[in-house]
C-alpha cells in the first residue's frame, strides 16, 4: 500500500510491461512496486534483460506501461496525453544516456542550454554558473562534441540535465562508454549534485563501483524487484549480484 507523500520523486505501482504477443511475447516488468525518494541517488541493477531500462523509461514517460501506474511526484503519468507527456519530459525530467546524445553541430554551451531554450526558458544565471563550474568544463564550452573527450561530453550531458533543475534525472548507464577515470569524474559530479543541490537521480548501471556512489541500490531480476541495499559498497553490491545470478539460474 503506497501513500501519497511529497518526498517521493517517482513511483511505480503494480507496474507491468508486456512487449509483443503470442509466441513473441516478453514480459519485461511483472508487477513492480517502487518509490524513489526525492533528493536521493538511486541505482538500478540487475542482469541484462531484467527490465532496468524498461522500468526507467516507463517512470520517465518515455514508454507506457501495459498495466499499473507510474508517477512523477504527484502526477500520474500513465494516462497523460501525448502533449502532456511531452511537457512533463521537457519541464520536470532530465535524461543522461550512455551515448551522451549531444547535437554535433552545437557547441558544449549550446547543447547545455538547448532544452531550456526549446522550453522557452532562460537559465538562472547564478545556477548556470554553478553548474558550469561544478562540471569543470572551463574553457571547453565553445567546443563541439567531436572536439571533446568522452568524459567531457558526458559532463556536458550532465550539465544539460542539471541546468533545468528537473525533479528527477534519469541516467541509463551514464558511465558505460567511459574509462574508469572519466567515469569516476562523472559519478562524483552526480553524487555532488545530490549532496549539494538536492538533485534526485535514478541511474541504471552494471558496474558495482558506479552503484556504490548511490544512496540505495534496487536489484531487478526477470522483471521484478528482488532485493535492495542502502549505503552500498562495491563489494556488497558484487556479492548481491553473484547471489542474484545463482538464484536466477544465471539467466
Ligand atoms: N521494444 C521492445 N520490444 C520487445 N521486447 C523488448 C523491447 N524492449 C525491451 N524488450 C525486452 O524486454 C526485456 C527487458 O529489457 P530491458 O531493455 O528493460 O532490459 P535491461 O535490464 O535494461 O537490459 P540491459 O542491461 O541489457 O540494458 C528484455 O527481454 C528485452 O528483450
Ligand atoms: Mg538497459
Amino acid at each position: 500500500m503506497t501513500t501519497a507523500t511529497t518526498n517521493i520523486a517517482a513511483r511505480a505501482v503494480d507496474a507491468w510491461k508486456v512487449y509483443g504477443s503470442g509466441e513473441a511475447q516478453v514480459i519485461a516488468l511483472r508487477g513492480v512496486d517502487v518509490e524513489l525518494e526525492a533528493g536521493h541517488f538511486t541505482a538500478i541493477m540487475g542482469p541484462s534483460g531484467s527490465g532496468k531500462s524498461t522500468l526507467m523509461h516507463c517512470l520517465a514517460g518515455l514508454d507506457a506501461l501495459t498495466r499499473g501506474q507510474a508517477f512523477i511526484g504527484e502526477t500520474q503519468i500513465t494516462g497523460l496525453s501525448d502533449s502532456g507527456l511531452t511537457k512533463l519530459r521537457r519541464d520536470r525530467v532530465g535524461f543522461i544516456f550512455q551515448q551522451f546524445n549531444l547535437l554535433p553541430t552545437l557547441t558544449a554551451e549550446e547543447n547545455i542550454l538547448l532544452p531550456l531554450s526549446i522550453a522557452g526558458r532562460k537559465p538562472d544565471p547564478d545556477w548556470y554558473k554553478t553548474v558550469i563550474t561544478t562540471v569543470g568544463l572551463g574553457d571547453r564550452l565553445g567546443h563541439r562534441p567531436s572536439q571533446l573527450s568522452g568524459g567531457q561530453q558526458q559532463r556536458v550531458a550532465c550539465a544539460r540535465a542539471l541546468v533545468a533543475k528537473p525533479e528527477v534525472i534519469f541516467a541509463d548507464e551514464p558511465t558505460g562508454n567511459l574509462d574508469s577515470r572519466s567515469g569516476a569524474e562523472v559519478l562524483g559530479f552526480l553524487r555532488n549534485s545530490v549532496r549539494d543541490f538536492g538533485q534526485t537521480i535514478v541511474m541504471v548501471t552494471h558496474d558495482p563501483n558506479a552503484a556504490s556512489y548511490a544512496d540505495r541500490v534496487i536489484f531487478l531480476a526477470d522483471g521484478g524487484i528482488v532485493d535492495e541495499m542502502l549505503e552500498p559498497t562495491a563489494e556488497g553490491v558484487l556479492d548481491k549480484l553473484k547471489n542474484l545470478d545463482v538464484t536466477a539460474g544465471g539467466a
